[in-house]
């Protein structure tokens, strides 16, 4: 994690349950209760990724932030499903094809507000929802992705 990176940041991803299951059962494999995991390994984070971009192109509540992206979302679908594969603690994709993700630097061609990361995070609970996402696990992500979302804000 760089100095630049508040907690919550994507560098930081929301602590797994490995070492409360480590505790208990020492012969426990710590891989098997990563979010990543739990969310159904790629399939899932697609699934969810596809879902929230859906969403995005279709609800009015999100035309906010729709509008900041490219007329196509295919590119914008990959990135963030290679970028939350590693942050959730599965496959590096993203890290791989573009080094440190610096995300915040990355989204400074876009006025960022809180108007637009209540946006983001309001089409992302909705797409954990309708994925059907264990309950407390939403939770904990939704409550790691706000810190990301708000880090966000260049205005
Ligand atoms: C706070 C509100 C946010 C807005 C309005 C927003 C908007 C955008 C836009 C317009 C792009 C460019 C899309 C493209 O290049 O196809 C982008 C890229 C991206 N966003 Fe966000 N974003 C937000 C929050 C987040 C959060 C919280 C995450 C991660 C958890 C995230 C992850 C990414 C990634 C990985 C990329 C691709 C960066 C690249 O390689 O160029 N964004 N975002």
């Amino acid at each position: 994690m760089s100095s630049a990176d508040p907690p919550g940041s994507p560098s930081d991803p929301p602590a797994s349950s490995a070492d409360a299951t480590r505790e208990r059962a020492p012969d426990a494999v710590p891989e098997a209760s990563t979010p990543f995991v739990r969310l159904g390994g790629e399939p899932g984070v697609r699934a969810l990724v596809d879902r929230f971009y859906d969403l995005m192109d279709l609800e009015p509540a999100y035309a906010g932030i729709r509008r900041l992206h490219p007329s196509t979302l295919e590119g914008s679908r990959d990135k963030l499903f290679w970028f939350l594969c590693g942050w959730l603690g599965g496959p590096s994709h993203y890290v791989d094809r573009f080094g440190h993700p610096r995300l915040r630097a990355r989204h400074l061609p876009y006025a960022i507000g809180i108007a637009e990361r209540d946006q983001w995070m309001a089409c992302m609970i909705e797409a954990l929802r309708e994925e059907a996402v264990e309950a407390s696990l939403a939770k904990r992500l939704a409550e790691a992705l706000f810190g990301t979302a708000d880090w966000m804000r260049n205005r």
